[in-house]
């Protein structure tokens, strides 16, 4: 079986769900990564190409991971059914996502927070729960923009790069304004997802 290594702040797979690999022949994580970037940049293409219909539906949460990840593993668009260090337990997992999408609604109909906020709060609820095995981190990102872009009508965070991939080099500060967020203080994040690494790096 294959071994992967993780990055920090990542979920772990447990064997049934390795078992789910589409793709036999992978067998190192950079390969791994790169199939599903493929997969992922073959969605943008989908996205921008589909229908528009109401994204704050489990239909739609469901699909888009399915549409990110389905090429690669078998259980992509599936909640998970195994616990993780972090998430909620996996029966939670439905009537968790309903209750955000809900929330979701009644912050933007009532102006409860700023756009950005509620982009912020929306996906850091989202990775909090943890609907899927992996990937939750890549979907939440891109589910956050595609929120900003038809719902919000804003411009989509860059997240501090220009793809939905965290570097590593962003990657702590992004898991470190994530547990300020588990505390409830979304102020790091919010900084974090408009901010841009390239940029205020220059010269250096
Ligand atoms: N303390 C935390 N609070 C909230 N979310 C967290 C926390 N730690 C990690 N996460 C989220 O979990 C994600 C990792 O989960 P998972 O491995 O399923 O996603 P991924 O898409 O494979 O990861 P990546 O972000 O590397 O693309 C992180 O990217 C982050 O969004
Ligand atoms: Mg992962």
């Amino acid at each position: 079986m294959n071994n992967f290594e993780y990055p920090s702040g990542a979920t772990p797979l447990d064997p049934n769900e390795m078992e789910g690999l589409k793709l036999g022949h992978i067998t190192a994580r950079e390969e791994l990564n790169r199939f599903e970037q493929d997969n992922i940049n073959e969605t943008l293409q989908w996205l921008a190409n589909r229908r528009k219909s109401d994204i704050l539906t489990e239909k739609f949460v469901k699909t888009l991971h399915q549409k990110m990840f389905g090429k690669v593993w078998k259980w992509a668009g599936s909640f998970r059914k195994s616990g993780k260090n972090i998430g909620v337990d996996w029966p939670q997992i439905s009537t968790q996502l309903h209750t955000l999408l809900q929330d979701v609604r009644y912050w933007i109909e009532h102006k409860t927070y700023s756009e950005d906020e509620i982009a912020v709060r929306f996906h850091h609820r989202l990775v909090w729960v943890h609907l899927f095995a992996n990937g939750n981190g890549r979907h939440a990102r891109l589910m956050t923009n595609i929120l900003l872009e038809e719902v919000l009508k804003q411009k989509p965070f860059t997240w501090n790069v220009t793809n939905i991939n965290i570097e590593d080099k962003v990657r702590d500060s992004y898991l470190k304004a994530l547990r300020q967020a588990d505390n409830h203080d979304y102020s790091m994040l919010l900084d974090f997802v408009r901010a841009d690494w390239k940029k205020s790096n220059k010269g250096q």
